[in-house]
């Protein structure tokens, strides 16, 4: 196919912008930046970036001329951000606001990567439009950045996704890949069990995104979240009754630092609309495993070359 149209991936390396890589390969021109954790993708260039070498992005924009640039940097790890509060905040909120101002004037439509955690967890099922009211620092962060964009940008896309499972790219590990390593060596593992979320595959997410850059959907929030609500360790334990491990070795860990009441949260989200929107479907969390499984099986190999 032949390629016109570029895309600049800002935190291409990491587990989510590498499936984007890797889906926009084919039909775009890919860059991608990484800041520690240099990964290669075939048809994929890649750049060193770090949020605060600002006047490098905008060199970097002009010489790539994207037409679209995606924002995904950051760790989605709400109690790891709680931690590293500076630095998390210059990531996903000034590091976004500058990347959008570096490239305003080749006026690339934006999208950001942004999550559940702008909303208070009090309730769950939010839609697109419910106040946003968040209770860490994360979804501080990404609320910040999400008002930005909506104050400076005429070309935008918000994308709040739940947590995406699906295998990590080698140097991204993610979320299942210690679960799963941990499980396999028969070792305990202490998991979150103080918030609910609607989990989905990675893959819909991507497909999610990539819908709505062709479609030309933009200067809204969508929503990507899948059809069950569980919490983090009920999904392990799911998880590894489906895939023949035993559950016994998952156990309840203590609250996060960034759940300062220390109560069930429920963070889900309604994608309902988003997604009829777009036309795609929304998984439950079998479907999801059925995907993986495809996935998992020896020699279909890791994300990276599927
Ligand atoms: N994963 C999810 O379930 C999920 C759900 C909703 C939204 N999101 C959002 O999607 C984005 C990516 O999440 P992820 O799970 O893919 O995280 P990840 O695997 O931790 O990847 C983070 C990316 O940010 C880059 N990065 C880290 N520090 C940086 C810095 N100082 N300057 C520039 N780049 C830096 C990393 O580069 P190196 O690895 O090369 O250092 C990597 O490319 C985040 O904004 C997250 O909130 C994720």
């Amino acid at each position: 196919m032949r390629r016109t149209r570029a895309v600049l991936i800002v935190g291409g390396s990491g587990f989510v912008g590498s499936y984007l890589a890797y889906a926009l390969r084919d039909a775009y021109k890919v860059y991608i930046t990484y800041c520690k954790n240099q990964i290669t993708i075939p048809g994929v260039t890649s750049y060193p970036f770090n949020v605060i070498e600002r006047d490098w992005l905008k060199r970097l924009a002009y010489s790539v001329q994207p037409d679209f640039v995606i924002y995904a940097a950051g760790s989605n790890n709400v109690d790891y951000v709680e931690g590293s509060q500076t630095m998390q905040d210059n990531i996903h909120n000034r590091g976004a606001a500058a990347a959008l101002s570096n490239t305003d004037l080749l006026s690339p439509r934006f999208i950001l990567l942004s999550n559940n955690y702008v909303f208070d967890g009090n309730r769950g099922n939010y839609h697109e439009n419910d106040t946003l009211l968040p209770q860490n620092s994360l979804g501080k962060f990404k609320v910040s950045a999400e008002n930005f964009l909506k104050g400076h940008s005429l070309n935008y896309l918000i994308v709040r996704s739940c947590p995406v499972y699906g295998r990590g790219n080698g140097q991204a590990v993610s979320f299942l890949d210690v679960l799963r390593k941990n499980l396999a060596l028969g070792r305990q593992i202490k998991i979150k069990n103080d918030e609910l979320h609607n989990f989905a595959p990675i893959e819909g997410l991507v497909e999610t995104v990539i819908t709505a850059i062709e479609t030309g959907v933009k200067n809204r929030a969508i929503h990507y979240g899948g059809l069950t609500k569980c919490t983090h360790i009920e999904f392990a334990k799911q998880f590894a009754t489906r895939f023949g491990f035993d559950p016994s070795l998952i156990m309840a860990d203590e609250p996060g630092k960034a759940n300062k009441e220390r109560k069930l949260l429920d963070f889900s989200l309604n994608s309902t609309a988003s997604l009829q929107q777009l036309k795609l479907n929304a998984f439950l969390l079998e479907q999801g495993f059925d995907l993986l499984e495809k996935k998992l099986v020896p020699g279909l190999g890791p994300a990276k070359v599927a």
